[in-house]
């Protein structure tokens, strides 16, 4: 890919610690290059004590807006101006838009999930039973997409209980415990599982049913043993590159007002 910065590029970037291995440049370069438009996506390095400074940065560099990362995803609301809807029930920011020098923070990871649930996996969660691994930012965006499309069941596990009996109350689902003598039911009767950890998901694959979809949402590690496992036995697997791209095309379309080329962008991912 050919670079051409010019005194009038529009800058948007993303905010992470560690950064290093974001494949978001790729996708939104890919796609601003496609529609023609002079702007450019960069990583930059922040880490958590410098938060509130980096994001006082995009007002006094002009920059046009950014997404967030781990870990600034929830830290990054007390120093924003306005909050979306979403972000607000959420309490979790991904994207954050410069409008004339007030900072709105969104939440496009709970969308992008949902669609892609809908568009690459013909998923709805609707009457369906679902377990989410996780109770962090990316837990909180996913149990709320989850209950705005009103599953039968939503069952939370993550390793503090009582981050995973907060998110229950707010969202509606109830809560296991890694050890309970109930989660194999649980997990035998899931229609969706989700892994919203920092860590693999390690569990027996035969504890869970053959037409269940696991949904991995941190794309950057490779399939664990049960992950592959359960594909041999006829769990789809779906991918976190996927919620990526649906994230990516939501923040794309806030900043630049254009739709996004959606193609362009899964092509630049490898989805
Ligand atoms: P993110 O924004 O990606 O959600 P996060 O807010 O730091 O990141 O959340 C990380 C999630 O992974 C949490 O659910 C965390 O569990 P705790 O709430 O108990 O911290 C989970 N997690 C991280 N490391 C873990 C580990 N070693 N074992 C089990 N769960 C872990």
């Amino acid at each position: 890919m050919s670079v051409n910065v010019r005194g009038k590029t529009k800058i948007v970037g993303i905010f992470g610690f560690p950064v290093g291995h974001t494949l978001s440049p790729r996708m939104h370069n890919a796609a601003f290059q496609a529609l023609g438009l002079d702007m450019i996506y960069l990583p930059f390095e922040v880490r958590p004590e410098d938060l509130r400074d980096a994001l006082q940065g995009i007002r006094s560099l002009n920059i046009l807006g950014v997404n967030l990362t781990q870990p600034h995803k929830t830290n990054a609301l007390e120093y924003l101006d306005e909050l979306s809807e979403e972000a607000e029930h959420i309490g979790a920011v991904n994207t954050v838009v410069n409008r004339e020098g007030t900072l709105i923070g969104y939440n496009t990871d709970a969308t992008g999930f949902g669609q892609s649930l809908r568009e690459d996996y013909g998923f709805d969660p609707r009457g369906k039973r679902v377990v989410v691994f996780g109770a962090g930012g990316a837990g909180r965006a996913i149990c709320w997409a989850l209950s705005q499309a009103g599953p039968q069941r939503l069952v939370i596990v993550n390793r503090t209980p009582e981050k995973a009996e907060a998110l229950a109350r707010e969202f509606g689902g109830c809560v296991t415990q890694w050890d309970d003598p109930e989660m194999g039911s649980e997990l035998g009767e899931a229609d969706l599982l989700i892994n919203a950890t920092s860590i693999a998901l390690d569990l027996e694959a035969d504890m869970i049913s053959d037409t269940v979809l696991i949904y991995d949402i941190v794309y950057a590690r490779g399939e664990s043993s049960f992950i592959e496992q359960a594909r041999g036995q006829g769990a789809r697997i779906g991918k976190g590159l996927s919620m990526l791209l649906y994230q990516g095309v939501s923040a794309f379309e806030l900043w630049t007002g254009e739709q996004a080329p959606v193609q362009v962008m899964r092509e630049a991912l490898g989805v």
